[in-house]
């Protein structure tokens, strides 16, 4: 075998194996769905503020941008599904929008949306039909991404409903090349695991080599508590830390701040954890109305840019877990630089946790830590070697950061010397 024939080999077997590497989403997306607000509601006689309707997808992209929300880094519109007409279009075999409530059309909306300086997402499925009946990709990737492209779109979610299981494979695939092929500068997000949920046999290598994000978690997401500890067991039991990359991210479903079913304290739990995990947030409360408790929980600043849109994306693992206390830890860019996470999964008590740093990070033994809380925004301590959480209620969490004092460890080095 020639010199270059092993480079070239080389070259394979590592694309094979690396993140999708289209230059989109290095960081985790921020944004918002129709689907958990909106759902399958066409009909806007009935719900003229809750349909999925270019009305109320325009009105929250001016939500979004008025409320201040795209200022720290929320910029994705997405429509997901039950926006098409029943049929396509009988000649040219197009997608079409439904004529009453999308009456400009789905490039119209991509340019309001692009015109307010948001990105725009799009919905549809690989087989035969969408979830909700609507019509599916299947034998007509090729038309559709051009479709998708012709129309703005920036993201594209490719649902898994109407396929046969052994298919998945082939048609992410090939919409992948679709989307290459055409230069369609889409960030794509692959609902494929969500239907065959078997962690230990996914290929997630594979998968993360040909879309940029992907359901992790079979059960869609619901608004309550028992919902949202399904998807943080399943998070904290599968190995599937090591696929969180630039431009590769485990998607742990919308977020359901605001909308009722949960109390404020497993709200931030929520917001907590996904941004630990660098799992996209896609939110779905009405951005139109939403309360102040609701806005000040998707609004925080420092858990957005410290920990949610942290360029290393590292995805955090549960460390321990101490008298029904889990402890959560992501490694930060910085160096030496660590978020962690305290969730009281206790349904009844009210419990503290204690950890040393020495025992759940690598090489840090009798350094001392700056500890800040992220949502008091202050440094709670500037030379700690252990922490102890604060009394949470059951399912509040408690949100730090910890940094290596590196003066204090000089100076600690010169008494030593
Ligand atoms: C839509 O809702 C209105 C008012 O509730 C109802 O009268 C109408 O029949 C509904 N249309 C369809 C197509 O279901
Ligand atoms: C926001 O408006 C919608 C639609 O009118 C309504 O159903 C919902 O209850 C409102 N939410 C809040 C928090 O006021
Ligand atoms: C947590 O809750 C259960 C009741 O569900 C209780 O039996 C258990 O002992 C509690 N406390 C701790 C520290 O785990």
């Amino acid at each position: 075998m020639k010199v270059h024939q092993v480079i070239l080999l080389l070259c394979l077997s590592f694309a094979a194996v690396h993140s999708l590497d289209n230059g989109l989403a290095n960081v985790p997306p921020l944004g918002w769905s129709t689907w958990n607000l909106f759902w399958c509601n066409t009909n806007c006689t009935a719900l003229p503020d809750l349909c999925v309707s270019e009305k109320n997808i325009k009105e929250i992209a001016d939500a979004m941008v008025a409320s201040g929300l795209h200022k720290l880094g929320y910029e994705y519109v997405n429509v997901d599904d039950c926006y098409l007409a029943k049929e396509r279009d009988p000649v040219t075999q197009k997608l079409l929008p439904d004529p009453v409530n999308f009456p400009s059309g789905m490039k119209n909306l991509g340019d309001y949306i692009h015109g307010k300086g948001l990105k725009y997402g799009m919905y549809n499925d690989v087989g035969t039909h969408t979830c909700g009946g609507y019509p599916g990709s299947k034998d007509h990737y090729a038309l559709d991404i051009a479709t998708f492209k012709e129309w703005g779109v920036d993201y594209l979610k490719m649902d898994g409903c109407y396929e046969e299981l052994p298919v998945y494979h082939y048609d992410y695939t090939d919409l992948h090349e679709q989307i290459d092929s055409q230069n369609a500068n889409i960030v794509y997000e692959c609902s494929w695991p969500a239907y065959v949920m078997k962690p230990n046999e996914f290929d997630w290598a594979y998968l993360r080599s040909i879309c940029n994000t992907w359901r992790t978690y079979g059960d869609d997401i619901r608004d309550n508590w028992g919902s949202v500890k399904g998807i943080i067991e399943y998070w904290a039991t599968e190995d599937i830390a090591k696929y969180s990359a630039p431009g590769s991210f485990h998607m742990a479903d919308f977020l359901t701040t605001g909308q009722g079913g949960m109390t404020d304290d497993e709200y931030r739990t929520q917001f907590n954890l996904w941004s630990m995990w660098s799992s996209p947030i896609m939110l779905s409360t009405d951005l139109r109305n939403m309360t102040a408790a609701t806005f000040d929980i998707i609004s925080n600043a420092e858990v957005i840019q410290t920990v949610s849109q942290d360029p290393l994306v590292k995805q955090a693992t549960r460390v321990r877990t101490i008298n029904g206390v889990d402890v959560w830890v992501k490694e930060l860019v910085q160096a030496h630089n660590y978020a962690v996470a305290f969730v009281n999964m206790n349904d009844t008590e009210s419990l503290s946790a204690t950890i040393n740093f020495a025992d759940i990070l690598p090489n840090v033994q009798n350094q001392e830590f700056i500890v800040r809380d992220l949502w008091l925004h202050q440094d709670l301590s500037l030379a700690a070697q252990s922490f102890t959480s604060q009394t949470l209620a059951p399912h509040q969490s408690q949100l730090i950061k910890i940094e290596l004092n590196l003066a204090a460890t000089k100076n600690m080095r010169k008494e030593v010397a």
